[in-house]
């Protein structure tokens, strides 16, 4: 029979405003990014999107759901969280609001819990922040190693992610840790060599935090290189905390993304917007380090790929809220409505280099946010509000 037809598909009906993020394959859809389809249907076959278009025009499918004139977008991707951690850092947060600074040195506080906590310990905790992601509509996460920094709690780490989420990957060199304080360079050989050995098998991307604190130009190359020669695709945390040479590292490796982008130069901006390498920024971190946020209009203006993410960690961005993050690019960072949920769903999905994800067309993987509003415009119209109303993940409704 003809796909839309097939057993145990799914017709969701009367969607008042359809995010699809694909103006060219969907017939209906307006022009633009968002590729917005009014008074919209779409059929779930397995756990993929099997039609899209104008509700008029809808086949039959097995089981029908009406959305009530609602709003529906695809899965937010959360491309940027550090989510294999023990403890918190509650103490750390209430000193910065009481005004000390921040610092990266925090990380060592998370690193000492995270290597006494035990293997379930630091599962449940990873599982336990995946629910709460996925009830507020993120259907793919990547997270990171970090805060192990020895090559038993790095693996370990990544081996744990690997049972819970989508995308991996291995960030060794976090910061140089207290027993390689007097050998940064020693520490950087482990991390280029039997902690990679160890780490490359369970991930996909290698990460480096380049900045001044934790590594730089010249040890971030190297872990880069390393990282790249054992086929892990290259990702860095750059310009979060000052200028450096983290973005054009970025560039210069082809990396999937650069994230943070907070203290960009004029030649910074020039060699994202030549790249592929997408600007991921973190609106969290500015947020919870009350530190000036990215200026994503710049950006833009000058033709960078810009995606969304949490950042979700103990220390500099404890949100695992996608809906917060859009509210406040759209407040704080100079994007529009418009521009942040493309920059949380298809934004994500470019810096995680997935064609699969991200958007509401036929073959994409059905992972849908149902939202209590008539557009996707009130996730930063109405911050803080709960109004993701229903999930569908692989094409099974999860909430
Ligand atoms: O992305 N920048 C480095 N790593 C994290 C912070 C981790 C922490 O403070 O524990 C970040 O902000
Ligand atoms: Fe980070």
């Amino acid at each position: 029979g003809t796909a839309a037809g097939a057993p145990g598909s799914t017709l969701v009906t009367n969607i008042a405003s359809l995010v699809t993020n694909d103006h060219e394959t969907v017939a209906a859809a307006e022009h633009g990014p968002l590729g917005l389809v009014r008074d919209a249907a779409v059929v779930i076959e397995g756990d993929r999107i099997a039609w899209v278009g104008a509700g008029s025009a809808a086949p039959a499918a097995d089981s029908r759901v009406d959305a009530g004139g609602r709003a529906m977008l695809p899965g937010f991707v959360d491309s940027h969280s550090h989510l294999l951690f023990g403890g918190d850092r509650t103490e750390e947060f209430a000193a910065r609001m009481s005004g000390r600074p921040y610092t990266a040195g925090g990380i060592r506080t998370t690193v000492e819990a995270t290597r006494a906590a035990g293997d379930a310990e630091l599962a449940a905790n990873l599982a336990r922040h995946v629910r709460e992601a996925l009830h507020q509509g993120t259907t793919t996460l990547e997270t990171k190693s970090g805060y192990g920094l020895t090559p038993r709690d790095e693996a370990r780490a990544l081996r744990i992610a690997a049972d819970h989420v989508d995308e991996v990957t291995y960030l060794g060199a976090h910061v140089v840790p207290p027993e390689y304080a007097d050998d940064p360079d020693g520490y950087v050989d482990l991390a280029t060599g039997p902690m990679l050995d160890a780490c490359a098998p369970h991930a996909r991307w290698v990460d480096v935090f380049c900045e001044r604190g934790a590594f730089d130009g010249d040890q971030a190359r190297a872990v880069l290189a390393a990282g790249a020669a054992r086929g892990l695709v290259p990702r860095v945390h750059a310009n979060q905390l000052g200028p450096g040479p983290g973005a054009r590292l970025a560039v210069e490796f082809d990396a999937a993304s650069a994230d943070h982008c907070t203290h960009l130069s004029d030649d910074d901006v020039d060699a994202l917007a030549n790249s592929r390498t997408v600007a991921t920024l973190l609106p969290g971190c500015e947020f919870s380090t009350r530190s000036p946020y990215p200026d994503a209009r710049r950006l833009l203006a000058a033709g960078v790929t810009v995606a969304l993410s949490t950042d979700c960690n103990p220390g500099s961005s404890y949100t695992s809220s996608m809906p917060f993050c859009v509210a406040v690019a759209v407040r704080e960072m100079g994007m529009t409505p418009d521009e942040a949920v493309w920059a949380a769903t298809a934004g994500g999905a470019a810096a995680l280099r997935r064609i699969d994800i991200g958007r509401i067309t036929p073959g994409a993987r059905a992972d849908l946010v149902l939202l209590d509003a008539p557009s996707h415009v009130h996730l930063a119209y109405r911050p803080g509000v709960p109004l993701v109303a229903a999930v569908w993940q692989r094409g099974d409704r999860v909430r």
